[in-house]
């Protein structure tokens, strides 16, 4: 064939979730129709990531258009773009983003069932210099047919329902999970659409990698210091790699394909360490565990964390088994 052929059958993102919810008898489609929405909020964040519409920016001299409008910021236009397309889509109730300090209750006639916390444009530190970037998001079932309140939100991820992320790196890939197994869909920017490229992700039991912003290491607890080092200068084999994007998405995609552990860990500064548990750290736990991962602060499941309240943090260590393994024991002998 010429290389050019075109996939008569290909398995969309939007396809395998419907197959999926074929397999219970019980649904109704509206995961599928909640992911398209989201879907939609990804493509116009990735397209705008790219910089699309360049030209009414900077116009053909390359000079940023000092005069007339204003331009929104990136991480306003991702929030604006997910808050619409999950309003809009009559299946949300509540949500929580990263951006607003408080939950947004959908109106009333607009209500569904499903509550999403979702940080709109994660690696706020990486926009301006084109490094790669992500949007995150985990979605809950409300619990009760009373109204909607704050306390709705507050639920640990082992109740999630669904967790993913976008990552507009080289390519723009969502992955996914909806509670069996992980899979990976590579937007193909032709056709719009999201393809079914990493099928059923498994993270490697142990990696090469390490990945924590150790310019912080002064401040880190002797756990952390004690096991960064073990891996710096092994009693036998080889030391480990040192990765750090500072883009969660990034980091922890990496994690998934090609093994190792990503860690933010606690510091004197930050005794809680600096990533939110609704929408950065459970989201990306769910997704490690799914993989056959381990995600914990060092002490417990992040998963099992019971949040009280909507921005609150937690210490992250997730990623390869044996890795993860490796820091709870070394937390275990500090004690
Ligand atoms: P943000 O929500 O302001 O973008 O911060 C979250 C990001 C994560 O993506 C990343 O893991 C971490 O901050 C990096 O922080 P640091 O620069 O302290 O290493
Ligand atoms: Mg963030």
């Amino acid at each position: 064939s010429s290389g050019q052929a075109i996939d008569v059958e290909p398995l969309t993102l939007t396809r395998f979730i419907l197959a999926e919810q074929k397999k219970h008898p019980h649904a109704t489609g509206d995961f599928t129709a909640l992911m398209n929405f989201i879907q939609t909020a990804v493509k116009a964040v990735s397209s705008a990531v790219r910089k699309a519409g360049i030209h009414r920016l900077f116009g053909i001299s390359g000079i940023a258009n000092t005069s007339g409008d204003e331009q929104k910021k990136l991480d306003v236009l991702a929030n604006d773009l997910f808050i619409n397309m999950l309003k809009s889509s009559y299946l949300t109730c509540l949500l929580v983003s990263e951006e607003n300090d408080t939950t947004i209750v959908v109106e009333p006639e607009k209500q569904g069932k499903y509550i999403v916390c979702f940080d709109p444009l994660d690696g706020s530190s990486n926009i301006d210099c084109l490094v790669s970037i992500g949007s995150i998001f985990g979605v809950y079932r409300k619990a009760d047919d009373e109204p909607v309140t704050t306390a709705d939100a507050l639920r640990p991820g082992t109740e999630l329902v669904a967790a993913g992320y976008a990552l507009y790196g080289s390519a723009t890939m969502i992955v996914l999970s909806i509670g069996n197994g992980v899979n990976g869909f590579m937007l193909d920017p032709a056709i719009g659409e999201f393809i079914l490229t990493e099928p059923d992700i498994k993270v490697k039991p142990r990696g090469k990698i390490y990945s924590i912003n150790e310019g912080y290491s002064q401040y880190w607890d002797q756990a952390t210091a004690k096991y960064v080092e073990s891996k710096k200068y092994p009693k036998s084999g080889k030391p480990y790699g040192a990765r750090y994007i500072g883009s969660m998405v990034a980091d922890v995609h990496r994690t998934l394909v090609y093994g190792g552990i990503f860690m933010y860990p606690a510091t004197s500064e930050a005794p809680k360490g600096k990533l939110r548990l609704l929408y950065e750290a459970n989201p990306m736990a769910y997704l490690v565990e799914q993989a056959g991962g381990t995600a914990t602060t060092g002490k417990e499941r992040i998963l099992e964390l019971q949040p009280t309240s909507l921005h609150e943090r937690c210490p992250v260590f997730m990623g390869s088994k044996d890795d993860v393994q490796d820091v709870l024991d070394m937390y275990k002998s500090f004690g």
